[in-house]
């Protein structure tokens, strides 16, 4: 048979919803009465919304069949049966926790295992996860190659961890666990190499730490293992997948992104005293253990949604259509981080606008301008979101990025080139924007709720 080229979206619409186009006038007035703060619109507002692929996804027809079987028993409920085989699965850990998102297994992990003096290395801990560790009074620390912060690099795994620096920290610190975060997200949503992984479990090892995993678009990262990782091209994903878990002690996991569920997500670990720890603390602030805040119907999704996460025809598609929104902008001569990931194209705002110093947040000048144009929501990934210290000092992130951010089945192959025409256009005039100040915020987490003036008023 002739192998065609087009690589075409693994299913076909079931059911649809509204995009409301909203006036660029609309639209100003909607920045001024949101604070210049994109979390703060309304979505009615938004016609492209890539502000996150979390629990935006689109659900397949066998997961809405799961929810009509979700059984809601308080305990021992045949759906959270169903959940757990699926995660085991995938992660055949010895406990498997459920929560109600990524952040809540986070929550009840640096719990009992951070504290003062303590200190977490990353490749790149994301937002909750630093914010969740320095909640403790431990210390985050990201460690990924130098590659990782460079956004021209083309390296393969821009993921991976400074082998050199773990070294050192381990040598240095007082370290609970070792963390890493596949695919990075906050580094471009790069993926991590089986042999970076197999180098960090020989230093946990040397140094007796365990090793978790965060591990949200876990099916993204195997499926560049499989593209990228030389002698890898014939192992399944779900193999893949199982090696990765075999280097880890254990993971924290939202069920939002790769497995395509609105909500959910787990703790999953091996010790079994640090399991009953944590079990006592979800009881305290989830729920039982075979619900942890979950509905059944929820745990039904994600144990469908584990299911459809692994197959390559989809992963196939979902790493080329993030790929041609990403070359097309690359190749109109927009500066997005390279290779492109897995989940989101990354600009890079600071490279689009040498004009607005850091602390003038280029990012999220960038993004304002996105939903002004053109009505496109997108998250800043810089010195907004990284830069504040726990002591309230202020300093450039080590990127000013914005994300695009593909929510999983939700969008076409005609949505992704308007993106292009509004980022395009914007980029064009990119010496006309002005950067922001803060004139409200919170001491942690500032970037979902702070409020924003522009520094020079823009017609
Ligand atoms: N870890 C990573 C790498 C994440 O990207 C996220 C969420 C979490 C943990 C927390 O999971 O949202 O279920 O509590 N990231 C979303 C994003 C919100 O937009 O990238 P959660």
């Amino acid at each position: 048979m002739t192998a065609f080229e087009t690589i075409i979206e693994p299913f076909r619409i079931h059911s649809v919803e509204p995009i409301r186009m909203t006036t660029r006038e609309e639209r100003i007035a909607a920045l001024e009465q949101a604070g210049y703060n994109l979390f703060r619109l309304k979505s009615e507002d938004v016609a492209i919304d890539l502000l996150t692929d979390s629990g935006t996804g689109a659900m397949s027809r066998d997961q809405w069949a799961g929810i009509q079987r979700g059984d809601e028993s308080y305990a021992g409920s045949p759906s959270w049966l169903r959940f757990e085989a699926a995660v085991k699965h995938l992660f055949p850990f010895q406990h498997v926790i459920p929560t109600h998102q990524g952040r809540a297994a986070e929550r009840i992990l640096f719990s009992q295992i951070g504290g003062e003096g303590k200190t977490i290395p990353n490749n790149t801990h994301f937002d909750t996860t630093r914010a969740n560790i320095e909640f403790t009074g431990a210390r985050a620390v990201d460690l990924v190659i130098a590659e990782g912060t460079d956004p021209r690099s083309e390296h393969p795994f821009k993921g991976n961890m400074d082998l050199t620096a773990l070294e050192l920290t381990l040598m240095t610190a007082d370290v609970p666990v070792v963390f890493m975060t596949i695919t990075n997200n906050a580094g471009g949503g790069q993926p991590v190499s089986l042999e970076n992984l197999r180098g960090v479990r020989a230093l946990c090892d040397r140094f007796g730490v365990p090793l978790f995993l965060d591990a949200c678009r876990f099916a993204e990262n195997a499926y560049f293992i499989k593209l990228r990782e030389p002698g890898m091209a014939n192992r399944s994903v779900t193999e893949i997948v199982r090696e990765i878990a075999s280097y880890a002690d254990g993971m924290t996991m939202s069920a939002k992104k790769d497995p395509m569920a609105n909500i959910g997500g787990w703790l999953a670990l091996n010790d079994d005293e640090l399991a009953e720890r944590c079990k006592t603390m979800l009881i305290l602030t989830e729920g039982f253990t075979t619900y942890g805040g979950l509905a059944g119907r929820d745990l039904e999704a994600i144990a469908q949604g584990l299911q459809e996460c692994v197959q390559e025809d989809y992963l196939r598609y979902r790493i080329a259509s993030t790929a041609y929104l990403g070359d097309k902008l690359h190749f109109a001569g927009v500066p997005i981080v390279r290779p492109v990931g897995g989940h989101a194209v990354f600009l890079d705002a600071r490279e689009l606008l040498p004009h607005i110093d850091p602390l003038e947040y280029p990012g999220q000048a960038l993004a304002v301008a996105l939903y002004r144009e053109g009505g496109i929501r997108s998250c800043e990934i810089g010195t907004i979101m990284f830069g504040s210290r726990p002591d309230g000092s202020e300093e450039p992130a080590a990127m000013d990025l914005v994300r695009l951010a593909i929510p999983r089945r939700t969008y076409t192959q005609s949505h992704l080139d308007y993106v292009v025409e509004v980022v395009t256009h914007v980029a064009n005039h990119a010496a006309d924007l002005r950067g922001f100040e803060i004139t409200q915020q919170p001491a942690q987490l500032r970037h979902f709720t702070a409020e924003f003036a522009p520094l020079v008023a823009v017609a």
